[in-house]
């Protein structure tokens, strides 16, 4: 069976209406490709973007509401400023050549981490594709730049405290009204994490919104990653019985 039509199988077994409504990934594992091919480490993430291409366009062509794409951490600052840089041109070149597509495909853009401290062309180039995507129903696309969940909560403790000394908080909250001051208020939380590598951890993305997410990790190098692999993913997700600590 060639490749086409192992994809067309697959897509066709996949129930619609049993979909993860937001799948997160964490894409990992472009630097170990590119030195076991002999290659510079920005290759692994050139051709990250690519995998990043596919994996949007399949996530759309699906019906997925929302997918969540771990692009850059507040811990990968630490990497060779050769590195982040180039990581941080990655943005820019994404969108100059997707964003015609992404329009159309109604596919909708969104950041999430802290934006404050990305380079004035990543928040351009992100902010221009969040503007002329804002009005699309589709897809909601995020990219978590300079995310970090441990961040983000402390973040949101921050504007709660704020807003508690503000007067705008009556009481108590409850973890429904928290989740208001994270960035991603008003989504539902993911169903299905994926993470590529072989690395089997979380790596601070998603701590609070990941608490009952089906889990699925592949040996297979995020510069590797394709539709059927996003497809299998799926699929082993639609046999997983969620209980949420029911029985
Ligand atoms: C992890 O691989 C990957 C990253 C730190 C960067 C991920 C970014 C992309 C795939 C491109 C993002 C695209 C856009 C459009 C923003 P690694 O370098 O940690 O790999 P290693 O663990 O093998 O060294």
């Amino acid at each position: 069976m060639d490749l086409e039509q192992k994809e067309n199988e697959l897509k066709s077994s996949i129930e619609p209406d049993r979909l993860p409504g937001h799948v997160a990934i964490i894409m990992d594992g472009n630097g170990r490709w590119a030195v076991e091919k002999g290659l510079p480490r920005q290759e692994g993430h050139r051709q990250g973007v690519e995998t990043v291409r596919e994996t949007v366009r399949c996530s759309s062509e699906l019906g997925i509401n929302i997918l969540t794409l771990f692009a850059f951490s507040t811990e990968n600052w630490q990497r060779p400023a050769w590195e982040v840089n180039y990581l941080m041109s990655l943005p820019e070149k994404y969108f100059n050549s997707e964003l015609p597509d992404l329009v159309r495909n109604n596919v909708r853009v969104n950041l999430i981490g802290d934006d404050s401290k990305l380079p004035a062309r990543v928040r351009k180039a992100v902010n221009e594709g969040a503007e002329a995507t804002k009005n699309n129903t589709g897809m909601l696309l995020n990219f978590a730049l300079n995310y970090g969940s441990r961040f983000e909560i402390v973040m949101a403790v921050n504007k709660l405290i704020k807003d508690a000394v503000d007067g705008k908080i009556k009481g108590k909250i409850n973890e429904k009204e928290f989740s208001k001051y994270l960035y991603t208020a008003d989504m539902h939380d993911p169903d299905l994490l994926i993470r590529t590598s072989g690395e089997l951890r979380i790596s601070n993305f998603l701590l609070w919104q990941l608490a009952y997410s089906e889990l699925w990790f592949t040996d297979v190098y995020w510069p590797d990653f394709s539709r059927i692999h996003l497809m299998e993913a799926i699929k082993d997700y639609q046999v997983r019985k969620r209980r949420f600590g029911k029985v």
